[in-house]
């Protein structure tokens, strides 16, 4: 554990001439802040901070990361060692409840997820509404959304265990809802879940079987599958999750909350990273192709996907298990010589040891890797950014709980630099020009 230096109770700010005295707070780990929660009241100024990059958004106790380092922790404990040790239903019991279940805690919460992993029979017709086209996460958005519709029974939010049977539904049911959203662009029937099946198998065989042949869950595949649920779980304060809290902060229910996540998680700089990373990977095709590719990033034309992290300043550690997943999934089912993976071995060599990537910093994230394996496990493109919000499910939730439990929870409300026109009078139509 880290040895925090001595760190001074209060910070100061000097404006026109006179002194403002703020609080520094210290948290078990990480940097302190300084506390500005009564500037704007007291110096009449606003803090100017776009994209959050130095600004603590609130107090949790559910992950911690040291950017510099390459740190990941849930609860105190290292990604490396849950991915290695553990499965995803125990890291979600950890994020959930704050600690690792005993075995008779375990076996009580398995048996609660794993019957809560049906959905309601009207919910399946919502499918039908959509293009057979439709991106499968515009899909997760429409449909995570509209559990609020009908799970009326866990919605009130001021209920502690209602909080608790909406986080379980959500758990249980996004697997569920994924592999109906790949189903349908399949345009394949549906497959129900089976409760003698773990979570990751089950997944696999709603996304695989098909009624003609039912589908024999490898064993590689499934504990892989469960490790990438492992590795984007939970990552702190990021732009999904603080968009569940800043739409939780206004009260609205759970099931809205995380559809908002969904939506942030979509977008390319996020969730959608890997699925540009592949295509990035594919579009460079061969090693020799590296050096011209690696030009047009210097030159700007575009960014080198799956590279690069607004909190890691140092190699992601989740890029690390990834990669020795990515190993073990091609070995079991794919290609160990698969062309896209020299072509990823050999830019992480280049770009690793090329000044411009040095300089600034950017190392593999966990995109980088992920695209592959995931294409090897069967799943196209457009489903990699739902296998995500599958698995973060559980961390905005915990989030989005931990929030409700928080005495000082406010509305999430930022202040802005106002740079229009100022104040001036109406003009009517036939005086303007
Ligand atoms: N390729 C090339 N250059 C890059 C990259 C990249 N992937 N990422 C950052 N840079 C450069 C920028 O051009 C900038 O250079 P400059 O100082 O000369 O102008 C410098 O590095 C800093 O870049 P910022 O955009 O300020 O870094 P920020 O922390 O805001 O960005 C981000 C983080 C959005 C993830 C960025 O690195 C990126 O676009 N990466 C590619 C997309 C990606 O892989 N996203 C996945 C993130 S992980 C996740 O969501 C699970």
């Amino acid at each position: 554990m880290e040895n925090k230096p001595q760190s001074p109770e209060s910070a100061s700010l000097v404006l026109n001439g006179k002194d403002y005295s703020m609080p520094v707070l210290k948290g078990s780990m990480g940097p302190d802040v300084v506390d500005i929660r009564k500037l704007y009241g007291q110096a009449d100024v606003f803090t100017f901070d776009p994209g959050f990059t130095s600004t603590a958004s609130c107090e949790s106790g559910l992950t911690f990361i040291d950017g510099d380092k390459g740190v990941l922790l849930h609860r105190g404990y290292p990604i490396d060692q849950l991915a290695e040790k553990s499965n995803f239903l125990e890291v979600c019991h950890l994020l959930l409840h704050g600690e690792l279940p005993t075995a008779a805690e375990y076996a009580a919460f398995e048996r609660n997820i794993t019957y809560h992993t049906m959905l309601h029979a009207q919910f399946d017709r919502f499918f039908e509404g959509f293009r057979r086209d439709a991106h499968p996460m515009a899909v997760m958005v429409g449909t995570v959304g509209a559990l609020s519709a009908f799970y009326h029974d866990s919605l009130d939010i001021h209920d502690p265990q209602q909080r608790m049977i909406s986080a379980i539904r959500l758990i249980a049911k996004m697997p569920t809802i994924a592999a109906r959203a790949f189903k349908y662009s399949a345009g394949q029937p549906f497959v129900y879940p089976r409760n003698d099946l773990g979570y990751a198998e089950n997944f696999l065989r709603m996304c695989f079987a098909v009624p003609a042949e039912d589908y024999e869950v490898n064993p590689v595949l499934a504990r892989a599958m469960d490790r990438i649920f492992i590795l984007h779980a939970d990552h702190e304060q990021n732009a999904s999750t603080s968009t569940v809290r800043l739409a939780g902060s206004s009260g609205a229910n759970p099931f809205a909350c995380i559809a908002a996540g969904i939506a942030c998680l979509w977008g390319p700089s996020h969730g959608g990273a890997n699925e540009e990373a592949l295509n990035m990977l594919k579009e460079i095709g061969t090693p020799e192709r590296i050096p011209e590719f690696v030009a047009g990033v210097k030159d700007r034309k575009y960014r080198l996907m799956g590279f690069g992290h607004r909190v890691y300043k140092n190699y992601d550690p989740r890029a690390k298990v990834m990669q020795t997943t990515c190993h073990e999934v091609l070995e079991a089912v794919g290609d160990p010589n698969d062309p896209l993976l020299q072509v990823a071995r050999e830019l992480e060599r280049v770009a690793l040891n090329d000044p411009y990537f040095i300089e600034r910093k950017l190392y593999p994230n966990i995109d980088f890797y992920s695209g592959i394996t995931l294409s090897a496990m069967g799943f196209p493109t457009t489903m990699f950014t739902v296998l995500f919000a599958l698995a973060r499910t559980v961390g905005w939730v915990a989030q989005w709980k931990e929030m409700m439990e928080d005495p000082g929870q406010k509305i999430g409300r930022p202040r802005q630099l106002y740079t229009g026109p100022v104040e001036r009078n109406f003009v009517p139509i036939d005086k303007r020009g």
